[in-house]
């Protein structure tokens, strides 16, 4: 296991739509172990592989609270396949966009399907913050963020004030 680099905006990279996950071998589960041991100790509730900068669909989640058991679910090629018509607002952040949380409204439940690790399809019905996560982490890998659902004034604004830092970081 090894820690990974978190890319962050503006990187480019963020935007990228991530390739299918063909089959599910070592070199994948050895970046699935990389995935946990990076969101573990960011900490972070989910990480998709885009951040930390492989383009493939692999999406990695625990909404545990810090006094319960961890709860590890791995997400292969994951996809809503159904969204409820009610919504439910959270204040979302986003690993790649250190420190800035905004509320953010999407369908309160859905259902997601993907594969395993052992390449096994999966089904899940979530809601609550785990309906949430998931669609943040899905958004991920077809290069959406979740500043894309705030206004344009928020969003242009934070994107000017990680441009400069990173410039600043540059020099
Ligand atoms: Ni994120």
């Amino acid at each position: 296991m090894a820690l990974r680099d978190i890319i962050t905006l503006p990187d480019k990279r963020l935007r990228l739509v991530s390739d299918p996950v063909k089959s599910v071998d070592a070199a994948v589960r050895a970046l699935v172990s990389d995935m946990f041991e990076t969101m573990y100790d960011a900490p972070g509730v989910g990480l998709a592989a885009i951040q930390v900068g492989i383009p493939k669909r692999i999406v990695t989640i625990d909404t545990a609270k810090k006094d319960e058991p961890k709860r590890p679910q791995i997400l292969i090629n994951p996809a809503v396949v159904w969204s409820s018509d009610e919504k439910a607002a959270y204040e979302e952040g986003c690993l790649s966009i250190p420190e800035y949380y905004e509320e953010v409204e999407r369908p309160a439940r859905v259902k997601v399907k993907a594969i395993d690790l052992d390449g096994k399809p999966v089904e899940l019905d979530a809601d609550g913050l785990l309906a949430t996560v998931l669609q943040h982490e899905i958004d991920h890998t077809n290069g959406v963020l979740f500043i894309d659902y705030i206004s344009k004034l928020k969003r242009d604004r934070v994107i000017k004030k990680f441009t400069k830092a990173a410039k600043r970081t540059d020099d």
